[in-house]
């Protein structure tokens, strides 16, 4: 799973994300080019297109919502069985998809947004029975970026 949340958990507020960090978008861009990424419905509307280079696979309830440029299927299940097995497919959201997606994931790249915010969307609790921390890279504020932040990648134990 790939994703960015606040202190408290926060994901995102009216179907956007609320804050701009674009060294993390561009951390995003790198890590899932050329790959599989799997998102909920909202996630993939919020788009103002799909994201260039990498196969979508969008996860509905919806029986007849086929929009262009991704993959439709109901279920994390279906979605995984049609990843490529040899290489790694991202989870990139939002809150009920990573809920999803928590036990069926090896590794969470997480950018945790050190700031609280309100919001409607939260990444699910992460179990540190099961994961541990295996890198952490923090990122101070700047004039592009109103908040400090930490790449933290967790691994399953
Ligand atoms: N900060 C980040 O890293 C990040 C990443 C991604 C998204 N976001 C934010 O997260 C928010 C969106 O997250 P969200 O939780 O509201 O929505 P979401 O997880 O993106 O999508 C929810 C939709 O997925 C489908 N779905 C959910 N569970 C399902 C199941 N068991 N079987 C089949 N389909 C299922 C449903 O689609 P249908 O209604 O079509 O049936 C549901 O409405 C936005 O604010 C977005 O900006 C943040």
């Amino acid at each position: 799973m790939i994703a960015a949340a606040s202190e408290n958990n926060a994901l995102g507020k009216n179907n956007e994300l609320v804050w701009h960090l674009p060294n993390d978008f561009k951390r995003f861009k790198n890590l899932t080019s050329g790959h599989h990424i799997i998102m909920g419905r909202k996630t993939f509307e919020s788009f103002p297109k799909p994201l260039p280079n990498r196969t979508h696979i969008v996860i509905s309830r919806q029986e007849d919502y086929n929009p262009e440029g991704c993959l439709v299927v109901s279920s994390m299940e279906k979605a995984l069985e049609i990843c490529p097995k040899d290489e790694t497919s991202f989870i990139i959201g939002g809150g009920e998809i990573y809920k999803l997606g928590m036990p069926f994931s090896d590794k969470i790249e997480l950018t945790v947004v050190h700031h609280n915010f309100e919001a409607d969307a939260f990444f699910p609790e992460i179990n540190i029975e099961e994961w541990e921390i295996t890198s952490s890279e923090f990122q101070s504020k700047d004039e592009k970026h109103l908040f400090d932040y930490t790449y933290q990648t967790y691994s399953r134990k």
